[in-house]
């Protein structure tokens, strides 16, 4: 299954389904490319290393963030785009097209296919589907979402110089947050991180998984107050509470918002240092006050780190770096 195929350090044509493809050497020469594509997007140079390629993004569900920064990626690149949102509306997937043949008719037309869609699950799905081009999962479900925690990973690597001896609180939705999940797989290949999950009880990580990570010898603590959060975290990973997961409204509206990130709350419990990330959209847990803060990454580096990090796996994965 493509899930369990890993990279060993050759990315071409492969699918992009899990973190748990990734060795620790896998994100070094991801980063290594990433470094260079950074210096083309910044200096405005123009790169035609993915001229002649194109992508299909197709889209089940919404985004602008991710949609964006793949498009302009492989734009940066001079590649080309084939864009498709929601196409369970707007195409022929709404008179009744299975996702394998929708898979098969889009890898007719491009080199790589960028999926995201509600179910977990179905990045993998559209792997096997596949038979001549490379899978990049974009989010499936609750399932994971690779690229976020790659782009988390390089913008943790750019402040600490290190991926291990870190401490690290996820809050929100640990249940249902797929970056999460991505990102703790990241998290658990490296040494001495010490991960404290923030969350109240009904959005817990699933504990099948919990017992993996674990097993595996990563430090996790499960906490419920913002007392309970470490002094001096090296990062602070805040996400929403996902309404679309949730079967009724009330049942969403008993767990959003539980903490809340304010100036205040900051000086309370964060240490000078610890770098406040979120992958976004937000909605209000944490307020625009505190956007300001020298500490808060979210809607800068972490943004511009989306588009390189998709730059340089793009043209690791159509053969071109
Ligand atoms: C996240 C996602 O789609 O999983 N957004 C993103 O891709 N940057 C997080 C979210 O929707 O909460």
């Amino acid at each position: 299954m493509a899930d369990s195929i890993k990279l060993n350090n050759d990315f071409k044509g492969k699918d992009i389904i899990s973190l748990n493809q990734f060795s620790p050497e896998d994100i070094t020469t991801l980063f290594t490319h990433t470094n260079l594509m950074k210096n083309i997007a910044k200096n405005a140079q123009s790169s035609d290393i993915l001229k002649g390629n194109i992508i299909t993004l197709i889209f089940y569900e919404s985004s602008s963030r991710t949609f964006g920064s793949f498009s302009a990626a492989m734009k940066q690149l001079g590649g080309q785009t084939v864009e498709i949102q929601n196409p369970q509306e707007f195409s022929s997937v709404s008179k009744g097209e299975t996702l394998e043949d929708t898979i098969r008719v889009f890898e007719a037309y491009s080199d790589a296919i960028v999926i995201r869609h509600p179910q977990i699950g179905t990045a993998l799905k559209a792997a096997d589907a596949a038979s001549f081009v490379p899978i990049i999962n974009a989010g499936d479900g609750i399932g994971e979402h690779p690229t976020q925690a790659l782009l988390d990973l390089y913008t943790i690597y750019e402040k600490y110089q290190r991926l291990g001896n870190l401490t690290v609180v996820f809050a929100g939705d640990i249940l249902n947050g797929r970056t999460i999940h991505s990102l703790l797989k990241g998290l658990s290949l490296y040494k001495n991180n010490k991960i404290y999950l923030l969350s109240p009880k009904e959005l817990r990580l699933d504990p099948h998984e919990l017992s993996k990570f674990i097993k595996q010898g990563l430090y996790i603590m499960e906490i419920e107050t913002e007392k309970e959060i470490p002094k001096n975290a090296d990062i602070w990973y805040w996400t929403r509470v996902q309404k679309e997961r949730f079967a009724s409204l009330k049942d969403y509206d008993k767990v959003k918002n539980r903490y809340i990130v304010t100036k205040d709350f900051l000086k309370k419990y964060a240490g000078k240092e610890t770098m406040l990330m979120h992958p976004l959209p937000r909605v209000g847990e944490i307020h625009r006050e505190v956007d300001t803060d020298e500490r808060a990454v979210y809607l800068s580096t972490e943004i511009r780190n989306g588009m390189y990090i998709r730059m340089a796996l793009l043209g690791l994965i159509l053969g071109k770096l």
